[in-house]
């Protein structure tokens, strides 16, 4: 079994300190957590330290079966830089490669053909990246970073660019993929409805520190949507019984 626990956790541009006391207790493979939080409350940089791309304080406790064939840690960047020189398929292809030779068998194939047709995009195969449109640009990306099956998926707001269907399906089926695989997901998001019905589990990271961790409808209240996200909000139970935010307004900011 895949776990991830971030310990004291922080980070820094240079000298600057951006984020500390990221402490989540273990996050277990098989399920998704959200990562939440306003613009510029320190996500991105988050995932960037977890991923050892940048420095900072604490630990990243990574554990549970290591296959050679997988990768430990995946980043999905928030701005996903199209290499336009290259087809679809290749960019995949050079992704399921990376860093483990240049021999291509059968089964790397089969598994490009089949992560393509799981996000519905094996018609965009032999098109160049430079010519897709931004949703299918973020489909590719989520192939890239899911080829090498990864014992931990940090993906950074994934879903931004895609129409509803596909925000649906993405989520969707990468809670399957997290359960059939042992992956441990974290996702940042900024719909909260998303994070209460896809993610077991949501991290709240404001100002660079996180404010809470815990079960998604235990953290999403509109006490936190107040204080965090400085909105009126509401968490009700839908028809269907499953919690939802209502968003009221804004709360003023004298108050
Ligand atoms: N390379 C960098 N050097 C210095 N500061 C940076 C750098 N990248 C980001 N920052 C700063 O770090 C803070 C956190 O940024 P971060 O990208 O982690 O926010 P975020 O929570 O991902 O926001 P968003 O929801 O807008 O994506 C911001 O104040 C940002 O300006
Ligand atoms: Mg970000």
């Amino acid at each position: 079994m895949v776990a991830i626990a971030l310990d004291a956790l922080g980070a820094r541009y240079g000298r600057q300190t951006i984020l500390s006391g990221v402490d989540t207790g273990l996050l277990k493979g098989g399920a998704l957590t959200a990562v939440i939080g306003p613009n510029a409350a320190g996500k991105s940089t988050l995932f960037k330290r977890i991923a050892g791309l940048i420095p900072g304080p604490g630990t990243v406790h990574l554990s549970g079966a290591a296959l050679p064939e997988r990768d430990a840690i995946r980043y999905m960047p928030q701005d996903t830089g199209a290499n336009a020189v290259l087809t679809v398929y290749e960019s995949v292809l050079l992704a399921a490669k990376q860093g483990s030779g240049w021999r291509v068998a059968e089964s790397d194939l089969a598994g490009i053909d089949r992560i393509l047709a799981d996000l519905q995009i094996s018609d965009l195969g032999f098109r160049g990246l430079g010519e897709l449109s931004g949703g299918q640009r973020q489909l590719v990306s989520i192939a890239q970073a899911l080829i090498r099956r990864p014992q931990v998926l940090l993906m950074d707001e994934p879903t931004s660019a895609l129409d509803l269907f596909r925000q649906i399906e993405v989520l969707s089926f990468m809670q399957r993929r997290a359960a059939a695989d042992d992956m441990a997901v974290l996702i940042a998001l900024h719909d909260l409805n998303h994070a209460l019905r896809y993610c077991e589990h949501t991290i709240v990271i404001a100002n660079g520190t996180m404010v809470t961790s815990g079960p998604s409808a235990e953290v999403i209240t509109s006490a936190m949507l107040r204080e965090v996200y400085r909105v009126e909000a509401r968490v009700e139970a839908c028809t269907q019984g499953r919690p939802v935010v209502i968003v009221d307004g804004s709360v003023p900011a004298a108050a």
